[in-house]
């Protein structure tokens, strides 16, 4: 361990991931405002402080000139952060095009309609082409700003490519990947042209992690039916080389939800909210505007529910709070509209002339009023149709400390497997059995709630975020010295 100030110095850490924590926007020829990003993968990182860190990334923005780029490079590393610059039309085809229409459909079993099907097929291999020179962009960048010693740590799978890229460069880079999404399983990652290419580059890598025993699962039986290598205990072995494959459930950063409660400006909202539903039972969805968060699901059980329980029309709010992602992309233009429509046609069925029964906003709510939000919900619905964790949950957990409220959740997110004791279980797809949940939730004694939430509390704040990348580094340095001593051996 090196030392600085008379004590140990921390990791230092190169974490690479498509999307910086912080978001671009021009505000001149050499001024930039900066937001932060929206997305489970920036919130777990952000909770993240036990390493010297730095953040490599794309600012979400085209800046096609040096000032722009001198400019935006500045800016950015007063917040650790390093840009990796993406031009136009590597953006439409590796991140819209290979990533969000090709991967993410994919990994999330969800098929694109027929007539895209067909164009993907047709436009698959420039696609992939632009991913993989995205990816040699991004490890460009990584190895500009490596120190002998450093910790990399790959993230999703807009970089599947980049643990190979990294490797060449330099084989004794200590190189971890993390999937922030479910892996399929091995007969649909088969389906995929790249199959092949993808898992040897990921594998290049000394640790890939997982949120989900399942996942990990999935991805060693891909490496052995595709690759044919020999899955172990540990991992994937190739040729006498060991990749240690393992779960690491992620978590939140608990502690800051919990404080912020308390906070006088949350206070501030939560009391706004409090009057301005007074009366009626809020609850509550929180996503990105994804096709995987089954939001359009949701607010069908939620109109079953008013169908068959009339005695609850004027009793109940649903807030659908739903920030818009990755608009370029058809298929998420399209699912706007269809939500819209649902809306509209549910209010003008169920509403009066002074109260709506859905407050679907399109936009993202700052953490103070997040917070406030998740405080006075009743009931949280998470109906994802495959999520690779959720932490909405989390959060609606962590925020929940005195009302006790009910979390409803997809039986298809992985953190069923972590707070599916405490919370609901729902098949999202099957309305009628939300629709009854939603019922269970509103009627629930307080007894059961308290019970429930405790359980959800506990694993809330015992597994976090800092929790989580302490052990995957610890786990990925072990690794290395495994591996070293078997050479030696
Ligand atoms: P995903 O990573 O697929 O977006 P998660 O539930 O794991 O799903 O993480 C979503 C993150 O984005 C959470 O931290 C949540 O607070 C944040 N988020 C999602 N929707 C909104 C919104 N409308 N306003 C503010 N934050 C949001
Ligand atoms: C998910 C992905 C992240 C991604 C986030 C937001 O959480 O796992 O990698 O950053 O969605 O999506 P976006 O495309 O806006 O980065």
């Amino acid at each position: 361990c090196q030392w600085q100030d008379g004590r140990p110095a921390k990791q230092r850490l190169l974490v690479v991931a498509n999307r910086l924590p912080v978001s671009a926007t021009r505000k001149g020829e050499d001024s930039w405002q900066l937001e932060m990003s929206v997305g489970g993968l920036v919130t777990a990182l952000l909770g993240v402080k036990e390493f010297d860190a730095r953040w490599i990334g794309w600012a979400g923005v085209n800046v096609p000139d040096d000032v722009g780029q001198r400019a935006l490079t500045k800016a950015l590393a007063e917040k650790r952060c390093i840009p990796v610059f993406l031009d136009e039309e590597i953006v439409h085809q590796y991140y819209n095009g290979y990533c969000n229409n090709i991967l993410w459909p994919l990994f999330h079993y969800l098929s694109l309609p027929q007539e895209d099907r067909l164009a993907t097929t047709r436009s698959f291999q420039s696609q992939f082409d632009a991913y993989k020179r995205a990816n040699q962009m991004f490890a460009d960048v990584v190895n500009q700003h490596y120190e002998e010693g450093d910790v990399v740590w790959c993230h999703d799978y807009h970089l599947m490519f980049l643990p190979k890229c990294l490797k060449e460069y330099n084989s004794k880079m200590k190189v971890g990947w993390f999937l922030h999404t479910p892996f399929p399983s091995s007969e649909i990652h088969r389906t995929l042209p790249s199959r092949s290419e993808l898992l040897r580059s990921v594998i290049a890598a000394d640790l890939v992690g997982f949120h989900t025993y399942d996942y990990a699962r999935h991805f060693v039986s891909a490496c052995t039916r595709i690759l044919g290598l020999e899955g172990t205990p540990e991992g994937v072995e190739d040729q006498g080389k060991l990749t240690r494959v393992a779960a690491f459930p992620i978590g939140i950063d608990s502690e800051r939800f919990v404080r912020a409660i308390d906070l006088p400006l949350v206070q501030e909202h939560m009391k706004e909210l409090k009057q301005r539903f007074a009366g009626r039972k809020v609850m509550l969805g929180v996503d990105r505007l994804d096709m995987i968060k089954g939001i359009p699901q949701k607010i069908l059980a939620f109109e079953k529910f008013l169908e068959e329980n009339p005695q609850w029309r004027d009793k109940v709010v649903l807030l659908q709070i739903a920030v818009p992602t990755r608009t370029d992309v058809p298929e998420y233009q399209k699912l706007t509209s269809q939500v819209h429509e649902i809306v509209g046609r549910i209010n003008g069925r169920f509403g009066t002339l002074t109260a709506v029964p859905i407050h679907h906003l399109d936009r993202s709510l700052d953490f103070h009023a997040l917070c406030a939000l998740y405080a006075v919900t009743d009931v949280a619905l998470v109906t994802s149709l495959r999520d690779g964790m959720n932490l909405v949950s989390y959060e609606f957990v962590a925020c929940q400390a005195s009302k006790k409220g009910v979390l409803i959740l997809s039986e298809f997110a992985g953190a069923a497997q972590s707070l599916g004791a405490g919370a609901i279980l729902v098949n999202p797809w099957n309305i009628t059995d939300v629709a009854a949940s939603i019922k269970y939730a509103l009627d629930m004694p307080s007894d059961e709630r308290e019970k429930r939430h405790q359980h959800n509390f506990k694993h809330v704040t015992t597994h976090t975020s800092q929790e989580w990348a302490a052990t995957f580094v610890s786990e990925l340095n072990d690794t290395i010295v495994e591996a070293q001593l078997r050479t030696r051996q």
